[in-house]
């Protein structure tokens, strides 16, 4: 009998029904997270990857709704559970941590007493005990001098020590899931190194399952197990992170990483893609990435690529790709 995955996310489409209408804006995007593992979404601001996000925990915007789809966290699908239910799972199965922290921090409450709620409300510790494990948790996300750490209040933290707290906050409750949105997006260069140590390291002790967001290849590269490049609300590319990183087929992939510095190279910027991600309402009837593409044929702006299976592992949605697929198939029948 096949196992059962942890989380399952089949065919999700997000949209908003507002004043101007009901819009798309995420579509069809498809993935499995297994324990211990890391998946990573990547892709340009704007392309639905946090709306992806908090559509797993049922907490979408004003106005976002799922227009279909389905999330199961072991075969358990969240759409159909109500609030009390889902209350249970946010913060308790899976948790979230964001690029800001600070606006997820409650400015008047010392962090140890944040990270002690956290205990209180979700493991049912009482008050003392929670105060002293929440130290013990501090210590654990590597802050220096835990115990007056404790009694600070956010702002008297860095930013690389907020998000610290943060992640001792998701992990209090030691979740199966963390979904981390950009979570090292806002820190410096070593700062976010040690952030990406850290949440390896626990994942490592702890077997907790990440979703990993973010915009930038150069940090997915340290930390995903399977990548899944979105564009424009779409899962163009998808597969292990070696098939990602070592052989990226499709053209938006391909210069997504070009546009990523390496880490031994120069830290000059390098040319960003030309133009820009099409908004929800303005995306071409083709393929979304076709005005963008150095590649693109007759047929990519009329039509949208399907996705196409090039191995058991890889999926990749791209007319080029398709039709150079066609000619390798004429070629050898
Ligand atoms: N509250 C909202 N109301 C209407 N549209 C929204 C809202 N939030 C996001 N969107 C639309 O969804 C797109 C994707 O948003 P988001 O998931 O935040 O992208 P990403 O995290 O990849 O940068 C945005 O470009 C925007 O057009
Ligand atoms: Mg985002």
């Amino acid at each position: 009998m096949a196992i059962t995955p942890l989380l399952k996310v089949d065919n999700l489409s997000i949209g908003f029904d507002n004043d101007d209408g009901l819009v798309r804006v995420v579509e069809d995007v498809s993935f499995t997270l297994e324990r211990g593992q890391t998946l990573s979404l990547v892709g340009e601001s704007g392309c639905g990857k946090s709306l992806t996000a908090f559509a797993l925990l049922q907490l979408l915007p004003p106005f976002g709704k799922i227009l279909s789809g389905s999330v199961c966290l072991q075969g358990e699908n969240l759409a159909s559970m109500d609030e009390a239910q889902l209350q249970k799972i946010r913060g308790n199965r899976i948790s979230m941590i964001f690029q800001e922290p600070m606006s997820a921090l409650n400015p008047v409450f010392p962090v140890g007493v944040q990270v002690a709620e956290a205990l209180i409300l979700h493991k049912g510790m009482a008050k003392k005990a929670a105060l002293k494990e929440a130290v013990g948790m501090l210590e654990k996300v590597g802050i220096p001098d835990p115990a007056s750490r404790a009694v600070n209040y956010p702002h008297q933290l860095s930013g690389g020590m907020r998000q610290r707290v943060m992640i001792a906050i998701a992990l209090a409750c030691e979740p199966e899931i963390l979904i981390a949105d950009e979570p090292t997006t806002a820190l410096d260069v070593t700062i976010q190194a040690q952030i990406l140590d850290l949440m390896h390291d626990l994942q490592e002790n702890l077997g907790t399952a990440i979703l990993f967001i973010s915009h930038d290849f150069g940090v997915v590269s340290r930390m995903a197990d399977d990548i899944a490049v979105m564009y424009a609300g779409r899962v163009i590319e998808q597969g292990s992170s070696s098939d990602i990183l070592l052989n990226p087929q499709h053209p938006y992939t391909q210069a997504l990483l070009q546009t990523t510095p390496r880490i031994d190279a120069s830290l000059d910027r390098l040319p960003a893609i030309a133009g820009r991600v099409p908004g929800p309402r303005r995306r071409p009837p083709g393929c979304c990435f076709a005005p963008r593409c150095s590649v693109a044929v007759d047929c990519c702006s009329k039509q949208r690529p399907e996705r196409l299976a090039l191995s058991k592992s890889h999926i990749a949605a791209c007319h080029v790709l398709d039709s150079s697929k066609q000619e390798v198939s004429h070629a050898h029948g």
